[in-house]
């Protein structure tokens, strides 16, 4: 009966699409990601194939590729091969581990990202909101991503790896941006005069400034009292009751870093964006902030009452998630309607696109939060209709985190600050491609009369 039905299932070379000419598809891939998706998904409905840098792909999109490839046949798959391009700058942490390695690292870790520890991280990211804040509001125009990921990398320094001292801080932060810069190197050559040299020289100073912080924490002892990421994986113990090797707590540090230095910067960016173009939303959203907040100073208890930021917060991970598309290395032969895709082959799926589809979202290029608003709650027709966090194993673990603090960043914003923002969603709309756009966008800060938090 098996063998039957294995017969009946048809080769994943026969799904719709192209492998393209000898190199592929990989060239229209990179002038333009979000289109080359839409563009075949319109062409060959929610299954296709093509062939990136020499690796067959099956393109997997709707809710039920998601739930098969993150959570069902999690464990067939590879996250390690799918983030694989990770691997020269940020080694082998979290995201790219596999099967119990993968399972034994993120018990580890979960503590520093849940309960306790990220009530101890609202001060510090409270303060860090008003400073930066306070700073920027000038009136001056700033790229949005630009300075907005300031303040990400600012949290992230601070509560990941523990930075102390504004000289720490600086050390740390150039050296982090430069190591970012290898992202973009096609030419894999550690030589000081490349863009990849560049980016391993400063990897290997990140890493040896980590080193130097973990020796002093290690010298000074009581490893669990600073309250921050580093001090609690250090105090951490595998389930043989061993520590970590410095060598693995480095390489994990600088995984967390780079998951968490601008994502939320990419949303904080968008709701400006959208808030401008939709003032009766603003509107809510500021008389949220007077009936929950008021004149008190921000508590993390006031957090869980802004339902309706919360309701913002998803429809632009709904529309613009920063990790739009995720992939998977093949590693046993899976099976997705009718079609068999063997190992070797790679498999993606497509939060963007999900969160486009009109048979899950009425008017799907709407900004409309309140979607997520009893009655309608349309991300609950499908566990697996909103995957901006992505979903089963890999899932963020630093989704609590994330939402903490764009909260508290919001707050702030709403309570003692407007924003001008540029272009108007008016001239782009739909924004399809929005990683495109956000490079673009323009913001301007201004302090409210006489609310400045002190
Ligand atoms: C708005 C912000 C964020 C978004 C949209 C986001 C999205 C995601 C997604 C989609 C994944 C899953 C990737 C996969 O399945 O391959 C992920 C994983 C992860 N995220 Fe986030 N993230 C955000 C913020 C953060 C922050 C602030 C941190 C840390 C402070 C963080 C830490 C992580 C880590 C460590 C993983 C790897 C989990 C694993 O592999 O088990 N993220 N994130």
């Amino acid at each position: 009966m098996v063998l039957q039905q294995r017969a009946q299932l048809k080769s994943a070379e026969e799904m719709p699409g192209s492998f393209g000419g000898s190199k592929g598809e990989t060239e229209e891939l990179f002038s333009g990601e979000e289109m080359f998706y839409r563009q075949r998904l319109e062409r060959y409905g929610s299954i296709f194939k093509s062939r990136i840098f020499g690796k067959k792909f099956a393109f997997l999109i709707g809710p039920e590729a998601n739930r098969l490839v993150l959570k069902d046949k999690a464990d067939c798959l590879s996250a390690g091969q799918g983030w694989v391009f990770l691997k020269p700058i940020f080694g082998t942490g979290l995201l790219l581990q596999d099967g119990k390695q993968h399972k034994a690292t993120r018990k580890l870790m979960h503590p520093a990202m849940h309960g306790q520890a990220l009530n101890n991280y609202f001060a510090t990211i409270d303060e860090i909101s008003q400073d930066f804040l306070s700073e920027k509001a000038t009136g001056e125009t700033l790229g949005a991503i630009d300075s907005f990921t300031e303040f990400s990398v600012t949290v992230a320094l601070r509560l990941i790896i523990g930075v102390e001292t504004p000289e720490e801080f600086g050390e740390a932060l150039k050296h982090f941006l430069t190591m970012l810069v290898g992202r973009r190197a096609r030419i894999h050559i550690d030589l000081p005069f490349t863009l990849y040299g560049r980016s391993q020289g400063a990897r290997r100073k990140l890493k040896a400034f980590l080193q130097k912080k973990i020796d002093k924490r290690r010298k000074n002892g009581d490893l669990g009292a600073s309250q921050d990421f580093l001090g609690l994986f250090l105090a951490s113990v595998t389930e043989n009751g061993e520590p970590l090797s410095d060598t693995e707590i480095i390489d994990q540090l600088l995984m967390v870093l780079f998951a968490g230095h601008e994502n939320p910067a990419v949303l904080i960016s968008w709701l400006l964006f959208e808030l401008d173009a939709n003032p009766a939303w603003k509107e809510r959203l500021l008389n949220e902030q007077a009936e929950v907040v008021g004149d008190e100073p921000l508590q993390l208890s006031h957090l869980k009452q802004m339902t309706q930021l919360g309701y913002a917060l998803k429809e632009v991970e709904r529309l613009y998630p920063p990790v739009q598309n995720i992939s998977r290395g093949v590693l046993e032969d899976i099976e997705y309607d009718g079609y068999r895709i063997p190992k070797g082959w790679m498999v993606d799926v497509s939060p963007l696109l999900t969160h486009r589809l009109p048979e899950l979202y009425a008017d799907p290029d709407r900004f409309d939060p309140d979607r997520f608003a009893p009655p309608r709650e349309e991300d609950k027709q499908h566990p697996f209709a909103l995957v901006g966090f992505g979903s089963g194993p890999h899932v963020c673990l630093g989704y609590q985190f994330a939402q903490m603090e764009m909260k508290i960043f919001m707050s702030l914003l709403l309570r003692n600050y407007d924003w001008k923002i540029a272009p108007e969603k008016s001239a782009i709309a739909p924004v399809y491609e929005p990683s495109k756009v956000q490079e673009d966008l323009e913001v301007s800060l201004h302090a409210l009369a006489e609310s400045v938090p002190e």
